[in-house]
């Protein structure tokens, strides 16, 4: 049976009090209208029509999705019934559209394909949740008991008197229809309601007038269903999707010293015995392997972390798109900042306010303080003074520096790339090199010290 997909995602998200349209706002580190999406994907629809209005080019700009996916402009926005009138002219004659909120970011893709079952291309199924408090939402009216009676409807809360608000049936913005019927029933639609909006909620009422059969299936999880149009909600869900990431780490046997205190904004894959302390934030995708362990607020994205290595407090790796790697049992940290196309061997120690760019350190190299390596190659074993740093950059272009195996870098040296250095060389303290270095011997570049017996020093003159 054919399916067609709607996602509705052009509304201002006016409680959101923000100039970004509402559907950009990120929970765990992707937008809510990706999240939508992503659940659609599941779905092998044939076309998947995502409507816009409020900031369209940024959400059209900002998504990238299915070769089904087509955008449809509403302006300007009259409502969800008006949003969806939009969408019409690209739905398929036959079979069914799933009508989705881009605001209800954490919907299931099993939950939709039971939805599309439950219609059939006949019926009107929609997607409903028991609710404590459903204010705010649509109910769903049901003649005689309100938990099975047939289904009569949906009142909007705006809309909704006293007794009805009641109810705790909310409607979740999702419903299969089928498509046929769908079109003429939009093209029916009227706003004389509270809102002066065309509420796509008002078909309900109409497929019961046709005599076609309405169900409403109770969503489990009220997580999945919950809509987010407010900063406090927007917060509330990415604390329990949080706190569902984190069960599913330790189900995995990641010991987190607290699950209320780790953000995943993206993937994080653990192997065996992977500790994580509290704070840590991870972007991107991030590989930990077994038995490291990553101390307290460390930010990391897109790194992998090999196994046995210590991320010590504090530390910042941002891989963009080159990553970051470090290597069996290195020592990072804390303080240190570790950019994309770091990659550390095995047994590296990166110390306290150290930055690597685009730099390897091979097998048990150091760099312990304050130091800066950039478009580096550094040999095994090579010891990095504190204070030193490569001059990478001439203003113009960037150059390479190549330290061979077990080099001796003293504190506080520059070496001005392009340069090398041969395996086993000294360079003495407070050098500066700008030619290549012999191996094997100690070259010092620094003024001489003069002592003067004769000096004295100055003392202040009483008045
Ligand atoms: C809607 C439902 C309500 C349901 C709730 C579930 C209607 C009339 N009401 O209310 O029954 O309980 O969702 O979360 O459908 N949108 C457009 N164009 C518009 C207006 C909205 O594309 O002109 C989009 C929004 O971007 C959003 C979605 O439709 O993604 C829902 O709009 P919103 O204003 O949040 O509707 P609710 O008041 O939450
Ligand atoms: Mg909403």
């Amino acid at each position: 049976m054919a399916l067609d997909i709607v996602i509705m995602a052009a509304g201002k998200g006016t409680r959101m009090k923000s100039a970004r349209p509402k559907v950009l706002h990120r929970l765990a580190g992707r937008s809510l209208l990706q999240h939508v999406l992503q659940a659609a994907a599941g779905l092998e629809a044939q076309r998947i029509v995502v409507v816009t209005g409020h900031g369209a080019e940024q959400v059209e700009a900002a998504v990238a999705g299915p070769e089904a996916l087509a955008f449809v402009r509403q302006q300007p926005q009259l409502g969800t019934g008006h949003a969806v009138q939009q969408a019409a002219p690209l739905l398929h004659d036959e079979g069914t559209t799933l009508i989705l909120n881009g605001d209800v970011p954490l919907i299931q893709t099993d939950t939709l394909q039971a939805l599309v079952q439950a219609c059939d291309g006949q019926r009107m199924a929609l997607l409903s949740v028991l609710l404590d408090d459903a204010s705010g939402y649509g109910r769903i009216l049901r003649r005689g008991d309100p938990a099975t009676g047939t289904v009569l409807g949906i009142v909007e809360h705006k809309d909704a008197s006293p007794e009805q608000r009641r109810i705790q049936e909310a409607y979740t913005g999702v419903m299969a229809v089928p498509t046929r019927q769908l079109k003429r029933w939009l093209a029916a639609l009227k706003n004389d309601n509270a809102q002066g909006e065309y509420y796509l909620t008002d078909v309900v009422a109409a497929a019961v007038a046709d005599g076609v059969e309405v169900v409403a299936t109770h969503a489990h999880d009220e997580t999945e269903v919950r809509g987010i149009n407010s900063p406090a909600e927007l917060a509330e869900m990415e604390r329990r999707l949080q706190r569902r990431i984190a069960e599913t780490l330790m189900e995995g046997g990641v010991r987190l010293a607290d699950p209320a205190r780790i953000d995943v904004r993206g993937e994080l894959v653990c192997a065996e015995d992977v500790e994580i302390d509290v704070g840590c934030v991870f972007e991107g995708r991030v590989e930990i392997g077994a038995g490291a362990c990553i101390e307290a607020y460390c930010v990391l994205r897109n790194a992998r972390i090999a196994a046995g290595a210590v991320i010590h407090p504090f530390t910042h790796m941002d891989g963009e798109a080159l990553g970051v790697s470090i290597g069996e049992r290195a020592l990072v940290g804390p303080f240190a900042r570790l950019r994309p196309g770091a990659g550390l061997g095995a047994e590296v120690h990166i110390g306290n306010i150290v930055e690597v760019k685009n730099s390897t350190l091979a097998r048990g190299a150091k760099a312990n303080h304050h130091a800066y390596l950039g478009d580096a190659t550094v040999g095994e074993r090579v010891n990095y003074g504190a204070g030193s740093i490569t001059a990478n950059y001439d203003g113009a272009n960037k150059h390479r520096t190549l330290i061979g195996a077990d080099v001796h870098v003293g504190s506080n040296c520059v070496l001005v790339a392009p340069i090398q250095i041969g395996a086993g060389a000294t360079i003495g303290a407070g050098s500066t090199v700008s030619k290549d270095v012999p191996s094997g011997q100690l070259t010092v570049a620094r003024a001489k010290a003069v002592a003067l017996p004769s000096w004295v020093r100055p003392v202040k003159v009483k008045k």
